[in-house]
């Protein structure tokens, strides 16, 4: 698992007896198989299938109008699709790469599928773009009731995140919902 520090994907797919690891520049949050650190510098090192979360803060379409009006950000989105782009064409059978809305689909090609959290037994909404080599689309396992225009329990009246300013907060939104990677471990898992 690319760029994960939580652990959730990664002992999803180790309780399906996979031997599975996570790599982050970060420690992990869960004990386990994780390797801290620079994930190009292990690409290369026989792995079966990567499930990669890349940084978004730079790609995401939310975030994109800064990018006129604050130097030196638009290298930023630069750097940050060169990145998504080296894990997408990494040597490795099977990929899936994970972000929000973002300038991928406009930059290097939209993406096979985008998924809500609400599909897989979570009461929140976050459209999750998944680009995929050689992997199925991921089947929705429990879907709530209502639309993409039904409000959720992280959202508030008018559609935004609930979340407050933290130091944490972009960890606590950036974590991988456990229902998907779930549906991750339980559909993929052919490796
Ligand atoms: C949006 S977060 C993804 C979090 C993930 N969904 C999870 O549940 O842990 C992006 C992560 O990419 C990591 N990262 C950025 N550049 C990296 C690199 N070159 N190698 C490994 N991890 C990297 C960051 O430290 C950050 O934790």
């Amino acid at each position: 698992m690319a760029c994960e520090f939580s652990g959730i994907v990664r002992e999803a797919f180790k309780a399906k007896g996979h031997d599975a690891w996570s790599c982050d520049l970060l420690p992990t949050e869960i004990q386990g198989q994780h390797i801290q650190g620079d994930v190009l510098e292990i690409l290369n090192d026989g792995w079966d299938l990567m499930i990669a979360h890349p940084p978004c803060t730079y790609l995401s379409v939310s975030g994109l109008h800064w990018n006129g009006r604050v130097p030196g950000r638009q290298a930023k989105t630069e750097a940050a699709l060169h990145f998504v782009q080296l894990l997408l064409e990494a040597h490795i059978k099977h990929i899936a790469l994970e972000n929000p809305v973002s300038c991928i689909s406009t930059r290097i090609r939209k993406p096979d599928q985008v998924v809500q959290p609400w599909w897989f037994g979570h009461d929140a909404s976050k459209k999750t773009c998944l680009w995929l080599k050689k992997l199925p689309l991921l089947k929705e396992t429990n879907r709530l009731p209502g639309d993409d225009k039904t409000r959720r329990g992280n959202q508030t009246p008018s559609g935004q995140n609930k979340l407050g300013p933290s130091p944490d907060r972009w960890k606590e939104r950036s974590r991988t919902f456990p229902g998907i990677a779930q549906a991750m471990a339980e559909q993929w898992n052919f490796c």
